[in-house]
């Protein structure tokens, strides 16, 4: 079960949101600061018991004032010319906050576009990457269950996410 939504992750009632962090896990700008700013001041208490999180690595706080209970925080490569493994540490996102929500018993959980504001990950080269790996994810997991939504904030990220999908369903067939 795959969906996509135009908007604003921080408004959705769910299981986990997953944000886009830093290695600080202390905040940023982008969807970081909206969540953040979203969930209160706990939000940043629970953070800073964490230690940072590495990237292409995932961990899970409660989601405080957000409608969402969970927020997986994950760390996406900052994209140089990619070939600095940018594309396996994109994907590491996916999978390390998708186990982490099949660990949970979460049911639902929304990703944002992972990488591709302040880090820079051109987004048409994210998407098929992004969509590919959730996919591929529930083929090998196929008792799972679970909805994964992603949340795009832009028409042009919302186009490039529903495309990858549609062009990977073509190659399926
Ligand atoms: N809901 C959904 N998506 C959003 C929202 C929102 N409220 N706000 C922004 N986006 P970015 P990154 C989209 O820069 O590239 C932070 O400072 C945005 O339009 O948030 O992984 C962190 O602390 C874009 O499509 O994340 C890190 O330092 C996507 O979310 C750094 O930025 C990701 O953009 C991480 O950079």
């Amino acid at each position: 079960m795959i969906e996509f939504y135009l908007g604003d992750i921080t408004t959705l009632k769910t299981d986990a949101i997953v944000n886009a962090a830093n290695n600080s896990l202390l905040g940023g700008g982008g969807v970081d600061g909206a969540i953040h700013r979203a969930a209160g001041p706990k939000l940043l208490e629970e953070c800073r018991t964490k230690n940072g999180c590495q990237t292409g690595q995932a961990c899970l706080t409660r989601g405080y004032n957000l409608p969402a209970k969970y927020v997986i925080h994950t760390v996406g490569p900052i994209y140089r010319n990619g070939k600095n493994n940018e594309q396996e540490l994109l994907a590491s996102c996916y999978i390390e906050s998708l186990k982490l929500a099949q660990k949970e018993h979460i049911k639902n959980i929304v990703f944002p576009s992972i990488s591709t504001g302040a880090y820079g990950y051109p987004v048409n080269l994210a998407a098929p990457v992004a969509v590919k790996t959730v996919l591929e994810f529930f083929k090998s997991h196929q008792d799972i269950e679970l909805k994964v939504t992603f949340c795009l904030f832009d028409e042009r990220t919302y186009n490039a996410y529903v495309n990858a999908y549609a062009q990977l369903q073509q190659e399926t067939l």
